[in-house]
């Protein structure tokens, strides 16, 4: 059965979960990712990022602008070994 208000579609985090560890105290983006793993799929946040910085501001009363994004990295592609071999000799 599909969860209804499922905000981080990759980890199947729903709004109201994220709210009530944002009642809890957990403030900024990278809290969240750490306790519920928001923004940590395989897109990257991409299609969670936005609206659960929009949620932190408007529980918080900052602006969206005034709250850290998160540490983004880019996607982990896996590479065979010997590409990084080819410069050893
Ligand atoms: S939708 Fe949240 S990490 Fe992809």
């Amino acid at each position: 059965m599909a969860k209804a208000n499922v905000i981080c579609r990759c980890e199947e985090i729903e709004i109201d979960e994220i709210r009530k560890w944002i009642a809890a105290g957990y403030t900024e983006f990278d809290e969240l990712k750490r306790m519920l793993r928001v923004g940590m799929g395989p897109c990257q946040g991409r299609g969670c990022r936005d609206i659960i910085l929009r949620e932190l501001a408007k529980a918080t009363g900052r602006n969206v602008a005034d709250i850290a994004p998160g540490t983004i990295r880019p996607p982990v592609k896996p590479i065979k070994i010997s590409l990084l071999a080819e410069d050893c000799d």
